[in-house]
């Protein structure tokens, strides 16, 4: 992604309207164990290679983020987006560009009726520096992302079934989740509107021209994604992540307090006041904030600068995008140290546990995360969301 010295404070407006997670399903949202390990870990290390289009390499990491959701995630439809392009430092041949993408609706949902998160991370790698890894751009945002995809899909099932035998299903809108492992982000010899973003380029044209059959509540594919959540550059320590977008200022609050919860429940490993950080008797220190515009009520003067990235031509189609990019990037962005052993391995942790957090509150999973303990919540049988269960595993732990 590049940088542009754009200004952008804009006036808007949001709402949000999902029940919170409780605290005890914030405390049971489950860790990777060691799927995050940079030698080792079954999600983060197969990703740690060059992923250069039309290379092995990158057909490898194909492989590996396709394989896990055959496998591990049968739920979840799969589906390849491809394309092909000259690049500046390729001459006439073409390269494939192939965007993967995992959706779960709900079982009975019509698919035109059905909104969806999605979250995105683009799984290329950038042709220089050789050997350039890009630990933080984006291995470990995609290794994020299939621990949430994981992390979430026992508790929408129990979730859907719920609906199904209480007769629910299909009165509200219908809301699912959406995975996008975008290709070809990265420039090929230096960043035009032409060589970069080629992935996203052509996702976002062709799901614009993809329409559901009438009737339907959305037109398009593309306007299928009710909010585009954007992992980018994270992994490093001590990110600052401002609001860049008025429109979506309510989502980044909604993810700022869930941080700010998850910091105040002794969650984030990354933390100061985190029990393996400080000694039992010692006092709270202040510790800062990711999300530093959090409690800001809107997104004005949050003096942002506009980055180019995986979202321009969706945002450009009217798609609405939640951006969690630091600003500043970090140090070795673009360089060779962008690799694993640069990472920060609770900064890791702890980003998927707040996209975790987010993606259940926005799926609405409040009630059917498993708490591992036997439950009775007061109003139990009251509403949905909100009933008795007991016994484990709505969350799947990583084997
Ligand atoms: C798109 O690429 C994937 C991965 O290489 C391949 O499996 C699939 O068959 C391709 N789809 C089309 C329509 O060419």
């Amino acid at each position: 992604m590049k940088l542009r010295g754009l200004l952008f404070a804009l006036l808007g407006i949001g709402c949000t309207a999902y029940t919170p997670l409780s605290d005890k399903s914030l405390n049971s949202l489950p860790g990777p164990g060691s799927d995050f390990d940079i030698h080792n870990g079954a999600l983060l290390a197969p990703i740690l290679t060059v992923r250069v289009p039309g290379t092995p390499t990158h057909e490898g990491v194909m492989h590996h983020l396709a394989g896990f959701f055959r496998e591990q995630l049968p739920d979840w439809k799969l589906e390849w987006q491809n394309s092909t392009s000259t690049t500046p430092a390729t001459g006439d041949k073409q390269v494939p560009f192939r965007n993967l993408i995992a959706t779960r609706d709900p079982p009975w949902a019509r698919e035109g009726d059905v909104g969806r998160l999605a979250l995105v991370a683009h799984y290329d790698s950038k042709l220089t520096p050789t050997g350039f890894i890009g630990a933080t751009d984006s291995a470990a945002p995609c290794a994020m992302i299939l621990h949430a995809a994981r992390s979430l899909d026992k508790a929408l099932t129990k979730k859907w079934a719920a609906m199904e035998a209480d007769g629910s299903a299909g009165i509200d809108e219908e809301t699912g989740i959406q995975i996008l492992f975008l290709d070809g982000e990265e420039a090929f010899s230096s960043w035009t509107d032409t060589d970069s973003l080629y992935g996203a380029r052509s996702l976002s044209e062709t799901w614009e021209k993809t329409m559901h059959p009438a009737p339907s509540t959305y037109k398009t594919l593309l306007s299928s994604i009710t909010l585009f959540m954007l992992l980018d550059l994270l992994g490093g320590a001590n990110p600052t992540i401002p609001s860049y977008f008025a429109t979506t200022h309510w989502a980044y609050r909604a993810m700022a307090s869930l941080e700010h919860r998850l910091r105040s429940a002794g969650r984030f490993k990354s933390s100061p006041n985190h029990i393996s950080k400080r000694s039992p008797d010692a006092e709270r220190v202040t510790e800062p904030r990711w999300l530093i515009h959090g409690d800001k009520q809107d997104n004005q003067g949050s003096l942002a600068f506009m980055v180019e990235d995986d979202h321009i031509p969706f945002m450009a189609r009217g798609v609405e995008v939640l951006h969690m990019i630091p600003s500043p990037f970090p140090a070795v962005w673009h360089r060779i140290e962008d690799d694993g052993a640069h990472l920060d391995p609770d900064t890791v942790e702890d980003w998927s546990t707040l996209v975790i957090a987010f993606a259940a509150e926005w799926m609405d999973l409040e009630g059917f995360i498993d708490t591992g303990f036997v439950t009775r919540e007061e109003n139990a049988g009251s509403g949905k969301g909100r009933r008795e269960m007991e016994g484990k595993s709505e969350l799947t732990n990583p084997s």
